[in-house]
């Protein structure tokens, strides 16, 4: 089954929030989303998906007296296109760290459970850490993570090549610590094109693009 990462829109967010309500004890408001989503059109991604199970049109929205539709299943963003993963991030626009260079921080990942250890959540932050560099010229982007959290841990950490700054002692509500975490963004090595595995050495081959791609048809 196809998975397709594109920029998230405004049509996506109460997906998202489902998603979130779905990974994660931090939550937010529905107007949180749609800060993100309209302040920095370029930096946040989904990750959706066709379902071969999908509900008609019939099951996903309900007409209100005013003609207006409500959206009844919040797995999906339109009909037959599930959302499985989101990236929600902000550029840092904390009035009190107005003299630091231009930073982006991750706010919220998270992954549908049927759909992990797909490299989706790798994918999804790799977009947005382009994004963030590329549009919106961040030098470096920063995140927190509960310290009990391997799998995110692993991700940025390991995969990802964030380096952690601190330990902030009961970040979270429930008195849990949390890793503060960096990566300093380099525009040459984000780009989609270099996307390197860092555990992949098989070199890929080059694309040929000189070649006539009709050569080897036969006629
Ligand atoms: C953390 C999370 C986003 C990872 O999503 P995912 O799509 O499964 O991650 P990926 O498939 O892209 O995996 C990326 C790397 O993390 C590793 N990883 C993923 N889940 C893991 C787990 N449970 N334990 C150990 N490593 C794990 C993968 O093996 C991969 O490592 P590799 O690069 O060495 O192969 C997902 O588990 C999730 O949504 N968790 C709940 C919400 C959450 O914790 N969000 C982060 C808040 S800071």
């Amino acid at each position: 089954m196809p998975v397709t990462i594109r920029r998230a829109t405004i049509d996506d967010i109460i997906c998202m929030q489902n998603a979130n309500l779905h990974n994660l004890p931090e939550n937010y408001m529905l107007k949180y989303y749609m800060y993100h989503v309209l302040s920095w059109p370029e930096a946040s991604f989904v990750a959706t998906t066709t379902d071969v199970n999908e509900p008609g049109l019939e099951d996903l929205t309900l007409e209100d007296g005013a003609g207006k539709q409500i959206k009844l299943n919040s797995n999906y963003v339109a009909p037959g296109e599930k959302l499985v993963g989101y990236v929600l991030t902000k550029m840092n626009d904390d009035p009190d760290q107005q003299n630091e260079a231009p930073n982006g921080h991750i706010t919220s990942l998270s992954v549908m459970r049927t759909y992990r250890r797909m490299g989706i959540a790798e994918k999804l932050m790799r977009q947005a850490l382009f994004a963030l560099r590329e549009v919106y010229q961040a030098d470096y982007v920063s995140l927190h993570v509960r310290q009990s959290n391997r799998a995110a841990l692993h991700l940025y950490r390991d995969t990802l090549e964030f380096e952690v700054l601190t330990v902030e002692k009961s970040y979270y509500q429930d008195g849990e610590d949390a890793y503060a975490m960096k990566k300093v963004l380099k525009l040459d090595e984000l780009h989609p094109k270099n996307f390197a595995h860092p555990k992949s050495s098989t070199e890929r081959p080059e694309d040929d693009l000189e070649s006539d791609l009709l050569e080897d048809v036969a006629v």
